[in-house]
């Protein structure tokens, strides 16, 4: 019956495309549930790479059907690019892969909105990843999108496809200046989707739904991170869905009952993408040496990322959000190189120690964080799997961690191989 979440817990990036590979061995079902392909999750195996957008991290297993839910806004120009690499590579997709009738459509008009608002907002850009998923999240809640089910009937589509570009070709002309979305090309490019991506539209919801009654292991994939939730996040800095554990539900249409374990993946220290406020960002030397250890570069767009100490005030707060019933820590190896490493555990917010999350962006942007210095360790950590065999130092780091988060480390990735993992205690229930 149970279903596990596998949720980023800070601002994404937290190496969950690695976490859910290698859990889902033990998977009959992995299913994204919400984000589109602003998200980027690297697999690797065998010596192999692969950046996935839009399609499961449980692909790789033969056993697995993987499944995009609901909540997941799909680009399907992105969506039939990433089928045909993985079958091109040998992995073979059919009777594996099932798109939701309900999914949103990311339209071509989605993307332009996207990139012409962000250039608009000049210096007060948010940094998305110009992806189109704010416009289309937008369509979905004015109830002006296009689902998935809408390929299977592609002729209905020219209509609804005439009146709303009317409408979105009238705010990116004359309101945002730029050209034109065409009709013809947008409805040639809707028969093209049909016929692709026509046998892999189906009802998610019921098939996850029944595997879970019958039994089986569901892996709930997440996509960014807690703290960029349109809700509960560093608002207006985030993205336009809910990442966190409620969004898992609405996203693929369980409920909470189904829910057997929620894994929070932590990395060691803290990144975020885009622009807003981030109290442990490092803008030094200490900051470049994490960035260049640890490549922190985005996946989905190449940016480099902000890097930080861990942030414990974010860290409970979300877990406080999510209800973790597991931590998974990536990235410990990174840390590896510092003689001290810090964890910020209050902030300091016009003269007042704070050991909340504030609402306000600007409130947050003025928090500066209070920071407790750890031991670093001389021992490096990348590919060990044994929990007792890792440095004393780096084993207090992490029951510091799991202290300051209310949560145990079950997980620990030491490097982006699937072999490269300390499973410390079991996540699935017995
Ligand atoms: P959007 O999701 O493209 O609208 O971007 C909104 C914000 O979320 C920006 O700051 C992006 O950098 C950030 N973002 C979106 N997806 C990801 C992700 O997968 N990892 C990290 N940041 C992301």
């Amino acid at each position: 019956m149970p279903a596990y979440a596998v949720l980023g817990a800070q601002w994404g990036d937290e190496g969950k495309g690695k976490i859910i590979d290698f859990l889902a061995r033990d998977a009959d079902i992995v299913a994204r549930f919400s984000g589109g392909n602003n998200a980027g999750h690297t697999v690797i195996n065998s010596g192999e790479k692969f950046s996935l957008h839009l399609l499961p991290c449980g692909i790789f297993w033969p056993q697995t059907l993987n499944v995009i839910g609901n909540g997941v806004v799909a680009d399907p120009d992105v969506l039939i690019k990433e089928i045909d690499h993985l079958q091109s590579r040998g992995i073979d997709l059919t009777g594996r892969f099932m798109l939701s009738e309900r999914t949103h459509l990311v339209m071509p008009y989605h993307i332009r909105l996207d990139q012409l608002m962000e250039d608009a907002r000049g210096t007060g850009a948010l940094g998305t990843t110009r992806r189109g998923i704010g416009p289309a999240y937008s369509d979905k809640a004015a109830r002006t999108g296009i689902l998935a089910a809408d390929l299977l009937d592609v002729d209905e589509i020219f209509q609804r496809l005439e009146a709303i570009l009317a409408y979105q070709n009238a705010v990116i002309t004359k309101v945002l200046g730029g050209p034109a979305i065409s009709l013809k090309r947008t409805f040639d490019k809707c028969r093209k989707w049909a016929e692709k991506l026509g046998e892999f539209i189906g009802p998610v919801d019921t098939v996850v739904r029944e595997s879970l009654d019958e039994g089986g292991t569901v892996l709930l994939e997440g996509a960014q991170g807690a703290l960029l939730d349109l809700d509960h996040g560093s608002y207006p800095y985030v993205t336009s869905s809910n990442p966190t554990i409620g969004g898992a539900c609405v996203g693929l249409g369980i409920h909470p009952r189904y829910m057997g374990g929620i894994l929070g993946v932590f990395k060691a220290y803290s990144t975020r993408v885009g622009a807003g406020p981030f109290p442990t960002e490092l803008l030094d030397d200490t900051g470049e040496t994490i960035r260049d250890l640890a490549k922190e570069f985005g996946t989905t767009t190449g940016r480099p990322r902000r890097v930080g100490w861990f942030d414990a005030v974010a860290a409970r707060y979300s877990a406080r959000l999510n209800g973790y019933t597991s931590v998974v820590l990536t990235k410990l190896d990174i840390l590896d190189h510092f003689d001290t490493v810090k964890i910020c555990t209050a902030y300091e917010l016009d003269g007042e120690v704070v050991s909340e999350f504030p609402a306000s962006d600007t409130a947050l942007d003025r928090c500066k964080p209070i920071y407790e210095e750890h031991p670093g360790w001389d021992k490096p950590t990348p590919s060990i799997t044994r929990r007792d065999d890792l440095p004393k130092e780096a084993l207090s780091y992490m029951d510091r961690l799991q202290e300051l988060i209310g949560s145990s480390v079950d997980i620990i990735s030491t490097g982006p191989e699937r072999h490269e993992t300390v499973m410390a205690r079991s996540v699935f229930s017995p």
